[in-house]
Parts: structure tokens; C-alpha cells; sequence
């Protein structure tokens, strides 16, 4: 495979949130949260926009790889809560990176973004059409949050994470990703309905509705065997992947996964106590607190996986 991560970013808002003080809020407790989901605290937006954390994270991953913005020819974001319909997020960062050599798009694929984002970041480079990409995911969740709604406002918070993506001879070992658009009423949010001199259906908009025991069957079940498939495909086996780095829902959900590979717990580093769930920012925001903490040294072997509204699926096998 023709690609490697060479830097990580991210960025958080300022204003943590933690279960107490959701607490204040909603019919909610601190226990029920931790018990039901590992998640102690979140960060919302309050200054900041999924372009402004976008763009620190890009900046932060820029530096960690030594790369400039002239160099980059591809910038892809994976969000579901851009600040604006058009232009996309990956345009506004490449004009305050100034990355005046890059292509820029936004791809929409959930909690998977990031995966899908890798994807085809490392097939543009088997294609030939990149050298060096920037790979984001962004959002800003709790703007499309009920907050009267306690069976998803507690869940879900605000960041961003980037990755550097360089083509190399070796570094991205393989990746399968999947979608399963029959099952994608099980996480919704409708955007603006239609409206002309035709129709008018009113400008309300709609906030995130969830059957989180739908979605949770489905990535106890999808999860594992993604992971399996991309071992299979690269040849790795799991007792070589140093870390299983996966989106950062519900902390069940990743012991769940654990036990069907057959892996230690210790494998499975979390953030999503302090961070909750950030949709396409949870993998790569991650991955570079691991990252930062110098836990990875070259050579290692890292999974990355992803799932959510769609439904979608993906997961990676990296050579560090
Ligand atoms: O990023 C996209 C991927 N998303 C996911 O992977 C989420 C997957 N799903 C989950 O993580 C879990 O299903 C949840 C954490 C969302 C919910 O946990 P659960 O164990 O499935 O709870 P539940 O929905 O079955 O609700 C159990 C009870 C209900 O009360 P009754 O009907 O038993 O009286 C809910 O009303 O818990 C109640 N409940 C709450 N209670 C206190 C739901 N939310 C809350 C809350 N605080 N925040």
C-alpha cells in the first residue's frame, strides 16, 4: 500500500462538561452515564466551530509531520456537522492553512468519517493524483443535540482531529469499509425540509434521534469481524497489532470487541471518559493522544476502526 500517517493533531473546545453538571440539566446521573457508557465529561463548542478546531487540529498535524501547506495536494474532511452547507469544511481549512496546491472536499460518513477519509486519501495515491494529503475529521455534535433529550445529549461532544498522510512504499497495510443503508433509520438527523414556491414545509430543523440498542448490536456485531477481515486481508495477526484504536461510543462496546478478538483490554486504549463521543473526530482524536503521548515507536502495528450513522464501517491496518 502506497501511503503512511506521518503527523497528528487535534483539538478540543475549552468548556468541559461533565456528567454533574449535565446533571443540572437533564433527567440524568452521573451514574447512569459512567455505568451504561464509561463517558464522564465532554467537551462543547462555546468560541470555537468545527472549522476552527479543523483547522488547529490540521495545524497541529502539520507540524508533528513537518510538512507545509504549500505540499499538500489533498485535503479531506469527514464531518456531519460542517458550520456551513457550501463551501465545505475542507475548503475553509485549505484558505486558512493557505494550501493553495490542495484539492479539498468533505465526505459525510459519520462516526466512520475518518476511515472513509484514510480510504480514499491512500487511493488517490495508488492512482497517482496525491503526494501528500491532510485527513480530518470535525464536528461540532452538540449543535445538533436535544438537549431536552436524555438518550443522546449526554453521549456526544465537540473536537477535531488530522492526520498527515505521505506516499511511501509502506504504512497503510489495508483497509475495508462497508455501508448498510437499510439499517440507516437507526441514527437520524434530518436537515432542512423542502421548501420552494411549490412546497413549503416550514424551516424547522431536526436533532440527532438515536435506537441506541439498534446501533449498539450492530457494531458489537460489524466491529469485530471488520477488524478480522482487514487482519486477514494484510496477513497481521491480531497478537501482533500493538493497539486496537477504535471510535470512542460507548466503553461496553469496546470490551465487547476485545473479548470476540481475543485481545486484552490494555490493547484498547479510551479517551472517550473525557471526550465522549465526537462522531468522525473520535478515531483521529484519539490516535493522537496516543500518538503525543509517545506511546507508538516506528515499526508498531496499529488498528483503527470506525462506525455509525449510515450505517457505516470501516477498519485499517497501520504500519507506524
Ligand atoms: O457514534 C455512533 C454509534 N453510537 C453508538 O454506538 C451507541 C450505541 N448504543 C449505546 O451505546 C447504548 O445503547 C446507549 C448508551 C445509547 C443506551 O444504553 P442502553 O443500555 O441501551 O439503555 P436503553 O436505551 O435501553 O435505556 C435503558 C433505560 C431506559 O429507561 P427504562 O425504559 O428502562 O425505564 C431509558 O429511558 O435508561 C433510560 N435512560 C436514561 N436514564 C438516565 C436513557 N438515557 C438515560 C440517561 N440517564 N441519560
Amino acid at each position: 500500500m502506497p501511503a503512511r500517517m506521518i503527523g497528528t493533531g487535534s483539538a478540543l473546545p475549552k468548556k468541559a462538561f461533565g456528567n454533574k453538571e449535565l446533571e443540572k440539566l437533564v433527567d440524568t446521573t452521573d451514574e447512569w452515564i459512567k455505568s451504561r457508557t464509561g463517558i464522564e465529561n465532554r467537551y462543547i463548542a462555546v468560541e470555537e466551530s468545527t472549522t476552527s478546531m479543523a483547522v488547529e487540529a490540521a495545524k497541529r498535524a502539520m507540524e508533528d509531520a513537518g510538512v507545509g501547506a504549500e505540499e499538500l495536494d489533498l485535503i479531506i474532511v469527514g464531518t456531519i456537522s460542517g458550520d456551513m452547507c457550501f463551501p465545505s469544511t475542507a475548503c475553509q481549512v485549505q484558505s486558512a492553512i493557505l494550501a493553495t496546491n490542495a484539492t479539498a472536499f468533505d465526505i459525510n460518513a459519520a462516526c466512520a468519517g475518518f476511515l472513509f477519509g484514510l480510504t480514499i486519501a491512500e487511493a488517490y495515491m495508488k492512482a497517482g493524483m496525491a503526494q501528500t494529503a491532510l485527513v480530518i475529521g470535525a464536528e461540532t455534535l452538540s449543535k445538533m443535540m436535544d438537549w431536552n433529550d436524555r438518550s443522546t445529549c449526554v453521549l456526544f461532544g465537540d473536537g477535531a482531529g488530522a492526520a498527515v498522510i505521505k506516499k511511501e512504499e509502506t504504512g497503510i497495510e489495508g483497509i475495508v469499509q462497508g455501508s448498510d443503508g437499510a439499517r440507516g433509520g437507526a441514527l437520524v438527523c434530518k436537515n432542512r425540509p423542502v421548501n420552494n414556491p411549490f412546497v413549503h414545509n416550514g424551516f424547522l430543523t431536526d436533532y440527532t434521534k438515536m435506537d441506541g440498542q439498534a446501533v449498539y448490536k450492530f457494531a458489537v456485531q460489524t466491529v469485530p469481524r471488520a477488524i478480522e477481515e482487514v487482519l486477514d486481508k494484510t496477513g497481521v495477526k491480531a497478537e501482533e497489532i500493538k493497539y486496537f484504536l477504535l471510535h470512542q461510543a460507548n466503553i461496553r462496546i469496546i470490551e465487547s470487541v476485545a473479548r470476540k478478538l481475543n485481545q486484552p483490554i490494555s490493547k484498547f486504549p479510551a479517551n472517550l471518559q473525557e471526550c465522549g463521543n465526537i462522531s468522525a473526530g473520535s478515531v483521529p482524536i484519539l490516535l493522537d493522544f496516543v500518538n503525543k503521548s509517545g506511546k507508538l515507536v516506528r515499526g508498531d502495528k496499529i488498528v483503527l476502526a470506525g462506525f455509525g450513522a449510515g450505517l457505516t464501517w470501516g477498519a485499517a491496518v497501520l504500519t507506524w
